[in-house]
């Protein structure tokens, strides 16, 4: 089965269940070793390096998502026995049910109209051909600091086309789709997933006339659409005070922000809303936002799930949320006495915490209150 396939259908078999499989377990992936080994006696320089990249992948995250049944099935090649899989998949704790939610292909487009949502755009321009009228799209982009750029890369990973640009003097990258064909592929993908560039999303849909499909603004149970709002817009921030890890999504108050319902997305952990006024400045006008705040002790395990289940691809909001586990195991220890062993603990966990991929952790106000070596 694998021959037929040929080396580099397999190959790219195993980057794609990479690209969706962000947690995949030793025990499982070196089954998958030894059964590749076995099938091939060649082309395992190859896949040494896969394996590696693997490996440096596992480490980087240090966390997993596993997802492998639906690739199995589809790469059937692979001598894994259902015991196996089973072990693994307990392991990681999640149910039939959960996984079957969306298949890969849903998952990318679910979390790709959260990136767009968060950090996109329809460039919508006027014709300059006075008899065409109609406008035209000039491009979708994706905008991202460049911290983030392997949200990036993942997306024309997937896609494979697209073209990614970083600015000069500015630590930003944007990511542009410009091509008709690709643009059309991309607005037919996104349609019905995308709930809040929906004035320019309606714009480009007609200007291609494909027939716009209203989304649904109630977030289903575990929908990757949320990952991508957290991956642009969100953010994983350790609370001292509350003694609790909490993530927040603040936008601009508008007809389709004040829609969106985001009640169901984590199981268990229904978000605090919070409207709020801005004043004026100088710079800006004054405006409303919406904030939802998902911040309470108890939720910080169906937060966790959820990311394992979503993975982020913003490194640092990831590693932020994969420590949640661990720090349930030793957060009552911010009461214990400043030189006991237990103050140390905790002081070094959040230190790790707040430090990753942080230039500005000194600035955190309670860096003072820790134990510092
Ligand atoms: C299948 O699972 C059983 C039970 O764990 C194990 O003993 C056996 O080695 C596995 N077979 C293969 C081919 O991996
Ligand atoms: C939103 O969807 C959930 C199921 O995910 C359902 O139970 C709930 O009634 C819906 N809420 C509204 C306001 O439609
Ligand atoms: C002006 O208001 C905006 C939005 O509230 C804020 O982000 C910005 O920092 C403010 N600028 C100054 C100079 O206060």
């Amino acid at each position: 089965m694998v021959a037929q396939m040929g080396l580099n259908k397999f190959y790219s078999a195993i980057d794609y269940m990479l690209e969706t499989i962000s947690l995949a377990n030793y025990l499982l992936f070196s089954h998958f070793y030894s059964a590749f080994s076995i099938c091939f006696g060649i082309g395992r320089g190859k896949f040494i390096n896969k394996k590696n990249y693997l490996r440096n992948y596992l480490d980087a995250s240090g966390s997993f998502n596993l997802l492998l049944n639906s690739q199995i099935n589809n790469y059937a090649a692979i001598n894994l026995n259902n015991t196996d899989i089973q072990s693994a998949e307990n392991y990681i704790g999640f149910s039939e049910t959960i996984r079957q939610l969306f298949n890969s292909e849903e998952k990318f487009y679910h979390w790709l109209a959260g990136i767009i949502d968060g950090d996109g755009n329809f460039d919508i321009r006027k014709s300059t051909d006075i008899l065409a009228r109609k406008p035209k799209l000039k491009s979708i982009r994706i905008k991202l600091h460049n911290r983030d750029v392997r949200i990036l890369t993942r997306i024309q990973n997937y896609l494979h086309f697209g073209t990614i640009i970083t600015a000069k003097n500015k630590p930003y990258s944007i990511y542009s789709v410009y091509k008709n064909e690709d643009k059309i592929f991309l607005i037919n993908k996104l349609n019905g997933l995308i709930r809040i560039k929906s004035d320019s999303f309606k714009k480009a849909c007609s200007i291609y006339n494909i027939e716009h499909i209203e989304p649904n603004y109630n977030i289903s149970a575990y929908d990757p659409y949320f990952a991508g709002l957290i991956d642009t817009d969100g953010s994983i921030v350790f609370n001292y005070n509350s003694n609790r890890i909490e993530c927040n999504l603040e936008f601009k108050y508008n007809s389709y922000t004040s829609k969106l319902n985001l009640d169901n997305v984590i199981p268990n952990y229904k978000p605090y809303i919070l409207l709020r006024t801005h004043n004026a400045n100088k710079t800006s006008q004054r405006f409303k936002s919406i904030a939802f705040k998902f911040q309470t002790v108890k939720g910080m395990v169906p937060l966790y799930e959820y990311f394992i289940f979503n993975r982020l691809y913003s490194d640092f909001k990831f590693y932020r949320v994969t420590k949640i586990k661990k720090f349930i195991e030793i957060r009552k220890y911010q009461k214990s006495d400043f030189h006991s062993v237990e103050f140390k603990i905790y002081s070094d966990f959040v230190m790790d915490w707040i430090q990753y991929q942080n230039p500005l952790w000194t600035k955190v106000p309670f860096v003072k209150n820790l134990r510092i070596k």
